[in-house]
């Protein structure tokens, strides 16, 4: 279909694991396996204590470093939080912003993820801003409806120019640390869906340059039946970004697909 017009991402969303010497080794690994890679962005988002060290392993490689997250304000009394300015500052270049861990967790509202989405890409940062529903919301057959709100509010005053610096990833709820992945159809019919809201929203030129990844219990074994369908431009990892083996294979699934 359009999958030329726009970029592939695989991003590893390493969550709250590795210290700095691990993350070093972790990146020190991966380096060679996925040297020769062409046409797919790799990233790597580490939490916020391996940045310097990420930045510092990757310059010069075709690894990019993102945050986990970061606050909406520029500066201030928020203990506890970055800023979008700090990431940007260190030549952080992605932010994963409405993780559902951080909604589920941390009180995250598709406002405050607007907010963060906005105040990053002020910063120059590009946005990974995750959506999805629970699974007690697909019983219930809203899947559609949660998924259009999440991209009506996440994007709200988000201009066409700004949201193709974004790139959204469709991570179901309960398809996260479960070993449950949606099947490659699952996964496909809400990704089409997502560019489908996302034409209605700006148009269809903006809609088919946004590169639109699936993230759960994505792996080494099922990457290829995923990759491969028309809508799903990589993918947002968890697990299995942890192991460098791992990750480069669902790196090369996404290369040959
Ligand atoms: P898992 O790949 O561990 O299921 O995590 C997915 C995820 O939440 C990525 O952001």
């Amino acid at each position: 279909m359009n999958k030329n017009v726009r970029k592939a991402i695989i991003a590893g969303n390493w969550k709250m694991n590795k210290t700095r010497p691990e993350a070093k080794t972790l990146l020190e690994e991966l380096k060679p396996l996925v040297a020769d890679v062409k046409g797919v962005e790799i990233v790597a988002c580490v939490p916020f204590t391996n940045l310097e060290t990420a930045l510092a392993v990757t310059a010069g490689t075709n690894i990019k470093v993102g945050a986990e997250n970061c606050h909406f304000e520029k500066s201030g009394a928020f203990t506890g939080e970055i800023s979008a300015d700090m990431l940007a500052e260190m030549g952080v270049e992605y932010v994963v912003l409405g993780h559902s861990e951080r909604r589920q967790y941390f009180g995250e509202t598709d406002e405050t993820v607007n907010k963060r989405t906005k105040a990053a890409l002020a910063a120059g940062l590009k946005p990974i801003v995750c959506v999805g529903e629970l699974l007690w919301e697909r019983e219930c057959d809203i899947t559609e409806e949660v998924i259009a709100r999440q991209i009506k509010l996440d994007l709200f005053g988000i201009s066409a120019e700004d949201a193709k610096k974004c790139t959204i990833a469709y991570e179901p709820v309960w398809a996260i640390g479960t070993g449950k992945t949606a099947t490659a159809e699952q996964a496909e019919e809400v990704c089409a869906f997502i560019r489908a809201q996302l034409e209605k929203k700006y148009d269809k030129a903006t809609a088919d340059s946004m590169t639109i990844q699936y993230g759960g219990s994505m792996n080494a074994k099922n990457a290829e039946e995923l990759v491969k369908k028309p809508n799903v431009d990589g993918g947002l990892i968890g697990g299995a970004s942890l192991k460098a083996p791992d990750f480069t294979a669902i790196i090369k699934a996404a290369e040959a697909n």
